[in-house]
C-alpha cells in the first residue's frame, strides 16, 4: 500500500483518484487547512463535516501520527480534541514532552464512521486504499514540519508508514528508522510506535495501558533531549 512514494497513490480509480491533485504547491499550514476542504481524493469527504488537517507549530520537533479524526474532531475541525486526545495530551505531559514541540496529525483527514450510538457517530477504521489515497497530505505535512521524530499511534499509523505487515505489539517503544520507500524531502531521524490512546480507554486495565503509553513516549522525550 503506502510502501511507495506518497503523492503517487497505488490504488487509484475515478472514484478515488488520491489527494495529490488537491495538495497546494506552496506549502503552509493555512494553505493546507484550506485546501483539504476541497479534497475529493477518496469517498470519505462525503459523510464527514470537514477535513481535519494536522495542528501544531511549524517548528515542532515531534510529529504524532494518529489514525483519523473522530466524532469531536470532525465537528471542531481540529485533531485530538476528543477523549483520545485528552489521554494523549496527558500522556505527553507525563512523559515530559513540551506540547509546543508537538505537531498532531492523522494518516486520514476525513472522519470515517458507520452507524450511531445515541448522538455519537461510530468510528470505522479507514481502509488501506483510503489511507493510500490520503498519503499526499501527510507527505506535505512532513515536508512542511520536517520533524526530528515521529510517534506512530496504533496500527493504522504504523501500516501507513511501514506497510501492512506492521504490528504495534512487535515494535512499540523501540526507536526505528523511517523507511526508504516512503519518500519525503528530509526524513525524520527516528520513528517510535506505541499504542493508540483510544486503546487505553478501551483497555481492561486502563491504568496499566496508560503507563505503558507514557513509558513509550518517554523514549521519544529522551531522544528529543
Ligand atoms: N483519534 C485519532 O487517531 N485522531 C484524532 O484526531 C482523534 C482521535
Ligand atoms: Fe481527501 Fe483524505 Fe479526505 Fe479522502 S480522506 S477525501 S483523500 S482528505
Amino acid at each position: 500500500m503506502v510502501r511507495r512514494a506518497p503523492g503517487y497513490p497505488a490504488v487509484m480509480s475515478e472514484e478515488r483518484p488520491g489527494a495529490a491533485e488537491w495538495v497546494p504547491e506552496r506549502l503552509s499550514l493555512t494553505a493546507l487547512r484550506e485546501a483539504v476542504q476541497d479534497c475529493r481524493g477518496c469517498e470519505l469527504y462525503r459523510d464527514a463535516t470537514q477535513g481535519v488537517m494536522g495542528a501544531g507549530r511549524r517548528t515542532a520537533r515531534l510529529m504524532v501520527l494518529g489514525e483519523q479524526p473522530g466524532d469531536h474532531e470532525d465537528q471542531e475541525g481540529e485533531p485530538f480534541v476528543g477523549p483520545a486526545g485528552k489521554v494523549l495530551d496527558r500522556a505527553l505531559a507525563d512523559a515530559g514532552i513540551d506540547p509546543d514541540d508537538v505537531f498532531r496529525t492523522n494518516v486520514v483527514k476525513h472522519f470515517r464512521w458507520s452507524g450511531t450510538r445515541g448522538k455519537q457517530r461510530l468510528h470505522k477504521s479507514p481502509s488501506r486504499a483510503q489511507v493510500a489515497a490520503c498519503a499526499p497530505w501527510l507527505a506535505a505535512e512532513l515536508q512542511l514540519i520536517r520533524p526530528t521524530g515521529v510517534v506512530l499511534l496504533g496500527g493504522t499509523a504504523g501500516k501507513a508508514v511501514y506497510g501492512s505487515s506492521f504490528t504495534v505489539g512487535d515494535t512499540r517503544g523501540r526507536l526505528a528508522t523511517w523507511p526508504d520507500d516512503f519518500v519525503v524531502g528530509r526524513p525524520p531521524a527516528w520513528v517510535l510506535a506505541t499504542t493508540h490512546p483510544s486503546a487505553v480507554l478501551r483497555a481492561d486495565d486502563r491504568q496499566a495501558a496508560y503507563e505503558d503509553l507514557v513509558a513509550d513516549l518517554a523514549v521519544a522525550a529522551r531522544e528529543l533531549g
